[in-house]
């Protein structure tokens, strides 16, 4: 039987290099490496500015919790998408904020913009779509509505290395954008998040949210870069790096972690390529399997990022998700769920009062989607093998 695993890590020879020397010095703090995988992905996105985190998630709750230093009280609002990874709404509650849900379309797996203006209020602060399976949201309509009403627009464009807008990077859209740099995602850093922005200020905030609102927030400080330590700490009446301005988190990124993360930048052109490649012969392959079975398009404007090909069981097809699912777990392929309505269909958002129906779009896809990897260990005869698995599967009910 043909094996289809649903992810892969390429560490490189650089990485291990990297790793050794960090462990060598015995400077496996975030310090110097944790820098240079920031600049360059800052460079990749094309951001002035790009602060690397434990995790995507963080990145998610340090960007909305900058906006506290800029004008944002806690309890305030923040417009999110009802079908996400259940990060994006964990992120918005663990920030101190309310996440105010609204469907999504389920063609895009994205917010739906027509529904946005109604949920603003008074205490909405900001709007954070989220480019779902590498799909760009509608970044004009929501940036439009952002406008109109004072709001920071933040992306969470964990799922969304490599995609574009309109002949823009994904990432470069909004006041900041927040990813994942989790072992699934294209560039990666085993666990780890990063934020882009073209606001000093803003970084600047981030830097001192990463480790605990700290007021110390210079290079040299903030990464421990120096072996002489920094020439400022004592100036400023006593100790700044016990000096904490912020409601903080603990979350910086390690050494070790940023050399697995530089090595896969070093790659990302490569597997970016391989990725959409598979993603894009995926994609073709199942139109041969509608209308039973529907994925996503990409528009013309637009370039989606390679993350994982979702599928989505049409409403009158004679078998269910979890059955299409099982067939291709026992002939090898791995599969996971496609997100839930989080508001409605997970346990953690009840306190919210949200009631089942009202994201039929996002509930939808919670018990109708799931997602298959496209990732660069896919083979094309793998792919092929995937194909003829879902063809077996749905003519059993042909024939019936
Ligand atoms: C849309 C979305 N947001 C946020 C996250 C959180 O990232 P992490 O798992 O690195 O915390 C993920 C995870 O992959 C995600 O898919």
């Amino acid at each position: 039987m043909v094996r289809f695993p649903f992810g892969t890590i390429t560490i490189t020879q650089q990485a291990k290099d990297l790793i050794a020397e960090a462990l060598a010095t015995e400077r496996v703090s975030s310090g110097k490496l944790v820098r240079r995988l920031e600049k360059r992905f800052a460079e990749l996105t094309g951001t002035k500015e790009a602060v690397a985190l434990s995790s995507g998630t963080d990145a998610d709750a340090l960007a909305l919790a900058v906006l506290y230093d800029f004008g944002a009280k806690r309890g305030d609002e923040v417009i999110v998408p009802s079908l996400s990874f259940v990060a994006t709404g964990n992120a918005v509650l663990q920030a101190g904020f309310t996440p105010v849900f609204v469907d999504v379309k389920r063609q895009t797996l994205n917010i739906d913009p027509t529904k946005i203006e109604s949920a603003v209020t008074d205490r909405t602060v900001a709007i954070m779509p989220v480019h779902l399976m590498g799909k760009p949201a509608d970044m004009d309509a929501i940036n439009a509505i952002a406008k109109k009403h004072n709001l920071f627009v933040i992306e969470d464009a964990a799922e969304a290395h490599g995609a574009t807008y309109k002949g823009r990077n994904i990432g470069t859209l909004g006041d900041m954008a927040a990813y994942s740099l989790y072992v699934a995602h294209i560039i990666t850093s085993i666990e780890g998040g990063i934020v882009t922005t073209d606001r000093e200020d803003f970084a600047e905030v981030l830097r001192s949210l990463r480790s605990h609102g700290r007021a110390c927030k210079c290079e040299q400080c903030v990464i421990n870069s120096s072996d002489s330590g920094c020439t400022r700490r004592f100036q400023y009446g006593s100790d700044v790096r016990f000096i904490f301005e912020r409601v903080g988190f603990s979350c910086k990124m390690n050494e070790l972690e940023a050399a697995i993360g530089i090595g896969s930048m070093a790659v990302y052109e490569e597997i970016l390529q391989k990725r959409y490649n598979n993603l894009m012969a995926m994609m073709d392959g199942l139109r041969q399997f509608e209308p039973y079975l529907n994925t996503f398009r990409q528009e013309p404007h637009e370039r989606i990022g390679p993350h994982a090909l979702p599928v989505l069981v049409a409403e009158d097809a004679p078998f269910t998700r979890d059955e299409l699912a099982h067939h291709l777990e026992q002939s090898g392929v791995d599969t996971r769920s496609l997100f839930l309505s989080m508001p409605t269909q997970c346990a953690g958002f009840e306190h919210l009062g949200y009631q089942l129906g009202q994201f039929p779009e996002a509930e939808y896809v919670g018990t109708h989607g799931l997602h298959v990897g496209i990732h660069q260990g896919i083979s094309a005869e793998q792919i092929g093998y995937f194909l003829k698995t879902v063809d077996q599967f749905i003519s059993q009910y042909a024939a019936v």
